[in-house]
C-alpha cells in the first residue's frame, strides 16, 4: 500500500475504500474505524431500541443496527442515492429484517424493522422524533456509487445537530470523518469543532485517529451523559 500513497496518505486511503465506506491496510481486529464504531454502539443498544444511520450507503452500518436492536426495534436509515437504499434494502432483506421505503415526509416510523428514506439526513427531525438510543454517519462517498454525491459540511452539520439534540441519556453517536477527498478537510474540521463544542458536563466525546497518517479516516465518538 505504502507505495501507492501521496505524502498525505489520501491516494492510498481513497483507493483502499471497502464498500462499507471504511478502509483496509491492516490485517489487526479493529483496525477500521467502522469496526470500533459499531463496537461502541454496541455498548448500549439493545432489542427494541431506535436508532438512526445518517448515511446508508452499502447498508452494512443499517444492517448492523439493525441486528442490535432486533426485531422489536426501529432503525431509519438516509441517502440521497437510490442505488444505496437498494443495496441496503437487499442486505436487510438477507437478514430477515422488515423493511419499509419513504420519500415523503411524514410522521415518524411507527412500525418495527427498518425504515429506508431517500432524503437528505438534514431533514432529519422530519421523518424521527427520537428518543435516539443510538446514530451512526459515515462520511463521504459511497463505495461503488457515485462519488458526487458526497457528503457535505452544511448539511451534514444540520443532520448531527437535530441527532445529538434526540440522542437518549447513555446513548451513543459515531462519526466516521474522510479528510482525505476533496472537501473531507472542510467537513471533518466543521464536524471536530460541532463536537468540541459538547459541554463536558452532559457529553463525553471522544476521537480515535491513525496519528502517523493525517488524511486517514478518523472517528469522534459521543456518549449523552446518564
Ligand atoms: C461512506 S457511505 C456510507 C457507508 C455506509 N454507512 C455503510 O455501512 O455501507 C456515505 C453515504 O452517504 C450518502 N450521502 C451523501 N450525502 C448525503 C446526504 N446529504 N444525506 C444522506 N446521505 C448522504 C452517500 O450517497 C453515501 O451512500
Amino acid at each position: 500500500m505504502a507505495d501507492r500513497e501521496k505524502a498525505d496518505g489520501s491516494a492510498a486511503w481513497a483507493a483502499d475504500k471497502e464498500s462499507d465506506g471504511s478502509t483496509r491496510g491492516d490485517a489487526c481486529p479493529l483496525a477500521r474505524m467502522t469496526d470500533w464504531a459499531r463496537l461502541w454502539i454496541s455498548g448500549v443498544l439493545q432489542p427494541g431500541d431506535m436508532a438512526v444511520d445518517l448515511t446508508a450507503g452499502n447498508g452494512h452500518d443499517t444492517a448492523f443496527l439493525c441486528r442490535m436492536v432486533g426485531a422489536p426495534g426501529r432503525v431509519v436509515a438516509f441517502d440521497i442515492q437510490h442505488q444505496a437504499l437498494q443495496r441496503t434494502a437487499e442486505r436487510l432483506q438477507e437478514q430477515g429484517t422488515s423493511v419499509t421505503w419513504t420519500a415523503s415526509e411524514g410522521p415518524p416510523a411507527a412500525a418495527p424493522g427498518a425504515l429506508l428514506v431517500a432524503a437528505c439526513h438534514s431533514r432529519l427531525e422530519r421523518y424521527v422524533e427520537g428518543p435516539l438510543r443510538a446514530v451512526m454517519a459515515n462520511l463521504g462517498y459511497c463505495p461503488g456509487g457515485d462519488h458526487a454525491l458526497v457528503t457535505r459540511t452544511d448539511t451534514t452539520c444540520a443532520a448531527l445537530r437535530a441527532a445529538l439534540e434526540r440522542l437518549l441519556p447513555g446513548g451513543r453517536i459515531t462519526v466516521v470523518l474522510y479528510p482525505g477527498h476533496a472537501g473531507g478537510a472542510g467537513e471533518s474540521a466543521a464536524v471536530r469543532k460541532l463536537f468540541s463544542s459538547l459541554p463536558p458536563g452532559e457529553w463525553q466525546v471522544m476521537e480515535l485517529a491513525a496519528v502517523n497518517r493525517r488524511a486517514a479516516p478518523h472517528l469522534l465518538l459521543a456518549a449523552r451523559k446518564a
